[in-house]
């Protein structure tokens, strides 16, 4: 069958046979031990993913020197003592047939906890965008010994039986510091000309090479542009590429952006297109023979069949898909492409989870598994009870799906005419129809594994008592909030459901009052409409954050499409064509309007809690009726509640 024909065929990179040309890329996890070891959470995870069929599969960054670690689970590869844990990984990769590469990494500037500690080190002392604290500028005899470090752990994941290695000269790294202008003024011969600046890069690959030998493969993982104003471009990266291939490259990975470049666009929020990095691989292809990885919101096996086909890169990367469904390419290959779970791009559980919670590990916002493959059952249920499921959210047809996954007997109750809870809404604005079919996905999935779906049903306490199940699972949301304001009967007044929701037309001068998820999300839908836009909010700053991907890209709308924001900003009454305002800032205003729009957030509907304690019915109460937060949470709590059960 001809199916995935190019993406499936093999590939041999000096003396590494690989089975296919689909690549997981090295996606960091947090799963590591306290001391940079590999942990067996880490192993049951990578074993997991391995299991996708990736031909080669990239390990997460490993340290090449201690004064490269971005975080203490780092894994490292700096010692000898490394090795059996390293071992145990690769091991991991080839149980399922796949080869496995080690990415070797340098943080440089980029390290939080060593800049905090005064120890991160760079080419210049310039500080990072993202830390905003100057690293210490290396003198040459550091930059000599990581050099040489490169090569000792190369030499080391050769050693532990990996099939190739990594050199991680991408994303704002220690590598990518070298060779941008932005942190690289020195004066020497690793600073001035694009060349000098990539002499490092070179230098670095030539260790590499010189300690593993002629037979054993090495992939570069480039930033292909900076995508950041004063970055380098991929013309700029055309004119190095065959010195880099000289020095020892035999795969391009061509990834894209920096730790600062806006909206996080290394791994892309849902703005960006599947494949929309291909064209750099494409022209990286133009300078350059060696096989060429392209990576950047994939999530289609098919898609990247045709990239290959067109011959615009020989091996496709899926990053955060894997996460969110590791049997997608199984399920490719077998034609079985509806009943993926297709990565939605919220980083909610992977990359911002990482970076802006310390201390915290991976997970996906719509796989409850990844993560946490030690915990999650993969076997039924001692005793299987009849489980009701109250609401039809993210979190009620997690909890559905999980615990009738493990072989309970599940009803799940809506009380709207679909399920689907607040994502009917929060699919409407732009970018945004992912959440919708993921939704959907789930819905069917949850009927496909024989969940009872009963909508347009809502329970009451005579069900309890005349149905008396042996377990609920109430995750009933959230509902609006309707602020005390004098005025807010007034015809002119409506609320961000309801225009999301279609029940209301938007008109052409709207306020909004509230400026948290809700009140941007319908900020953004109405400029898309056309209208004039001012969001109101209480807050002296944004509750939506721009270093969150969304949270950016919803600022960078708000602002190219003519809106305000006011902040530090209370809405004391509405009048029949205005708002009137309050600040300490400007005092008291009035923003004329024509239609206001109510967004100040919702709170939890648990009424049915009290009523499940007084009959002794065992009850986990989930997702936003116990606090109105996020997907993640909602899938999360939901799934948890359905192993506990
Ligand atoms: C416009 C908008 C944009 C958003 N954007 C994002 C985003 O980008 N990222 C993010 O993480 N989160 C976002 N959210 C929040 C996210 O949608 C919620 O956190 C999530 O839906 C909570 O899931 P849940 O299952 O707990 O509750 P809900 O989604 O509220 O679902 C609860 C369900 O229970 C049903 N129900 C209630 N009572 C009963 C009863 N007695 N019997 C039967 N059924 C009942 C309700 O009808 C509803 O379908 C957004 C929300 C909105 C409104
Ligand atoms: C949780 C997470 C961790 C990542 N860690 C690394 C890493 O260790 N090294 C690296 O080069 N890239 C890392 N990346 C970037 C990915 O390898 C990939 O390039 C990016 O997610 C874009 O691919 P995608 O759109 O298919 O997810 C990480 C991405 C995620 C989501």
């Amino acid at each position: 069958m001809d199916r995935l024909k190019y993406l499936l065929s093999p590939i041999k990179i000096r003396n590494m046979e690989l089975a296919n040309r689909v690549v997981m890329p090295p996606m960091g996890t947090g799963l590591g031990n306290d001391d940079a070891t590999v942990s067996e959470a880490l192993l049951a995870y990578i074993r997991r993913q391995a299991k996708s069929g990736a031909g080669l599969v990239v390990s997460e960054i490993t340290a090449v020197h201690p004064s490269g670690s971005v975080s203490p689970t780092h894994l490292g590869a700096y010692d000898d003592r490394f090795i059996p844990g390293l071992r145990k990984y690769a091991g991991a990769v080839h149980e399922a047939g796949g080869k496995a590469a080690m990415q070797l990494h340098h943080g440089g500037r980029e390290s939080f906890f060593l800049l905090m500690q005064g120890e991160a080190i760079g080419p210049s002392a310039i500080p990072s965008v993202v830390y905003r604290q100057p690293p210490r500028e290396m003198t040459l005899k550091e930059i000599h010994e990581i050099i040489d470090s490169f090569g000792r752990a190369a030499r080391r994941a050769r050693e532990a039986g990996f099939d190739a290695v990594e050199v991680h000269g991408a994303h704002g790294y220690l590598l990518t510091q070298f060779l941008s202008a932005l942190s690289n003024q020195r004066q020497d011969e690793y600073g001035g000309s694009f060349d000098n600046r990539a002499r490092f890069v070179i230098e670095v690959l030539e260790a590499v090479r010189k300690s593993v030998g002629n037979d054993f493969p090495i992939s570069l993982r480039l930033s292909a542009e900076e995508c950041i104003k004063g970055g380098y471009t991929v013309e700029d990266i055309q004119t190095i590429l065959p010195r880099l291939v000289n020095a020892g490259a035999d795969i391009i990975h061509a990834s894209l952006g920096t730790h600062g470049t806006p909206a996080g666009i290394t791994s892309a929020p849902a703005e960006y297109e599947p494949g929309f990095n291909v064209w750099r691989a494409k022209k990286i292809k133009e300078v350059i023979s060696v096989p060429v990885i392209t990576v950047g919101r994939f999530t289609d096996p098919a898609l990247a069949d045709e990239v290959i086909a067109r011959g615009e890169a020989d091996m496709v990367a899926f990053g955060r898909q894997q996460l969110a469904d590791p049997d997608y390419l199984i399920k490719a290959k077998e034609g079985r492409t509806n009943d993926i779970r297709i990565c939605i791009a919220c980083n909610q559980g992977c990359i911002e989870r990482l970076m802006l919670e310390p201390g915290s590990s991976v997970r996906c916002a719509i796989n409850p598994e990844t993560g946490q493959e030690l915990i999650y059952p993969r076997t039924l249920a001692s005793t299987r009870r009849k489980v009701w499921v109250i609401g039809g959210g993210p979190a009620g047809l997690t909890a559905a799906y999980e615990a009738a996954r493990i072989g309970h007997t599940v009803s799940l109750f809506e009380k709207e005419e679909k399920a689907g809870g607040q994502i009917f809404y929060a699919s409407k604005a732009p970018y945004k129809e992912v959440y919708d079919a993921w939704i959907q996905w789930l819905i069917f999935q949850v009927q496909a594994i024989g969940v009872e779906v009963k909508t347009h049903t809502l329970v009451t306490e005579t069900m309890l008592d005349e149905e008396q199940p042996e377990a609920v699972i109430l995750a009933t949301g959230a509902e609006k909030i309707i602020p005390p304001i004098p005025g807010i009967d007034l015809p002119l007044v409506c609320d961000a459901f309801q225009i999301l929701g279609d029940e209301v037309k938007p008109l052409r001068n709207v306020v909004i009052i509230g400026g948290g998820m809700i009140g941007m999300e319908t900020a953004d839908f109405l400029i898309d409409k056309g209208c004039a836009v001012t969001v109101v909010e209480l807050l002296p700053r944004s509750p939506v954050k721009k270093f969150a991907s969304h949270g950016y890209m919803l600022h960078k709308r708000l602002r190219d499409g003519g809106g305000r924001l006011l902040l530090g900003t209370e809405v004391v009454a509405i009048r029949e064509d205005s708002v009137v305002v309050v600040s300490e800032e400007r005092g008291e205003e009035v923003l004329p309007a024509e239609q206001v729009v109510i967004a100040v957030g919702t709170r939890p509907r648990n009424e049915l809690k009290e009523a499940l304690s007084e009959r002794n019915i065992r009850h986990f109460v989930v997702g936003d009726a116990s606090g109105p937060r996020r997907i993640i949470e909602a899938t999360e709590e939901g799934a948890r509640a359905a192993w506990d059960i």
